[in-house]
């Protein structure tokens, strides 16, 4: 076969990819919903499908439809012996509704109705000088409208939240050393202090301060070590031994995020602070592993935020440097994240 029938034959298989591209996440939420992975859980770690349809109340034979196409796609075992679905790691640690570490509640965020609304605006977003799909859809940036919205809020925040814990367990693993020496550490937009909690816990030596706008610090658990503050970090941003900002500045522009970082870094100490930024880096024409979920986020971004975007090497020394820091260094830790650590 020469080489334009392979990609022509490679196109007609992938096309399919896209016409259904909405099914695996819709399924998904479906299967998180009806608590299938906890249920197989409850029942020792395998079922079969009839007793699991009576658990879960649904009919047999459209559940084993649901079952075959999840099972298809790795998320369970079915045990030919015996008759009795099992979980994998995928299922574990997508669709468990309670699990300490499944992300769940990240898909039930992105795939709510809410979430997915600015996605059929998202033209919006490319409109010649600037637009935005969240704002053509609800008339304010995602900032404005969770606030008043009490149930968007807490779905986004459990959402991330959820994402936080695997996040930063990783961090700590691959780079801990980052948070020595440091007695007190500000997280800027920190959400409910899931961050502060995993980092506090594994450096005792670090105090934390959780700051967050009022109505997302004004929910938050009580965490010991942790102290939460309410704010605003384009006006004020509480002064600290270091600040660390993940998944914030991805939010924002570039002269937002210069703004926001010029006051974290006149919040820490001159000589010995240092601003630790978790974000992504895009590597242009370097393909890894999590390259389509880094260029996934940026499309994230393009539909959820004003002007935020994910950034490449470049846009991040331009963002830095503006904001006046005097030396930094990157570590990519072999995530969709990497570590900057800016020095004032
Ligand atoms: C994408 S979430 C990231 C949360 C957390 N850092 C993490 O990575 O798990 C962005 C956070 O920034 C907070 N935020 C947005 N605007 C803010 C502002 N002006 N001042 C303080 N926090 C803000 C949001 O409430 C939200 O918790």
């Amino acid at each position: 076969m020469d080489a334009k029938s392979i990609k022509e034959e490679k196109a007609e298989l992938e096309i399919w990819q896209y016409i259904f591209g909405f099914t695996p996440v819709a399924v998904v939420k479906c299967a998180i919903e009806l608590e299938i992975a906890d249920t197989i859980e409850s029942h020792g770690g395998a079922v079969s499908l009839p007793d699991l349809a009576s658990a879960v109340c649904c009919s047999p034979s459209a559940l084993g439809r649901i079952m075959r196409y999840l099972t298809h796609r790795g998320f369970f075992e079915l045990h030919e012996s015996t008759h009795k679905y099992s979980n994998t790691p995928l299922s574990l640690r997508l669709l468990l509704k309670n699990g300490a570490n499944s992300v769940a509640p990240f898909l039930l965020m992105e795939a709510s109705p809410e979430m997915l609304a600015p996605w059929h605006r998202l033209r919006a977003s490319a409109a010649p000088g600037g637009g935005s799909a969240f704002r053509a859809v609800y008339g304010e940036d995602f900032w404005d409208y969770a606030s008043q919205n009490p149930a968007v809020s807490k779905l986004f925040d459990d959402g991330i939240a959820s994402h936080a814990t695997r996040a930063i367990c990783e961090i700590i693993e691959r780079c801990g050393d980052v948070f020595e020496g440091i007695g007190c550490l500000l997280d800027v937009g920190g959400g409910d202090g899931t961050t502060l909690r995993y980092i506090t816990e594994a450096c005792p030596w670090v105090r934390g301060i959780n700051f967050d706008l009022p109505h997302v610090v004004c929910v938050a658990p009580q965490i010991r070590g942790v102290e939460h503050v309410a704010g605003d970090m384009f006006k004020h941003i509480p002064e600290a031994d270091a600040v660390f900002i993940k998944w914030v500045l991805h939010d924002r522009s570039d002269d937002e995020c210069m703004h926001v970082l010029k006051k974290c870094r006149e919040a820490v100490p001159k000589e010995t602070g240092k601003v630790i930024i978790v974000e992504t880096v895009i590597v242009e024409g370097e393909e890894d592993e999590y390259s389509d979920t880094k260029l996934a986020l940026d499309m994230v971004m393009m539909a959820h935020t004003e002007k935020g975007k994910e950034r490449t090497f470049e846009e991040w020394d331009c963002v830095i440097k503006g904001a006046g820091f005097s030396s930094y260094t990157v570590k990519h830790i072999g995530s969709i994240f990497s570590i900057i650590v800016a020095c004032p």
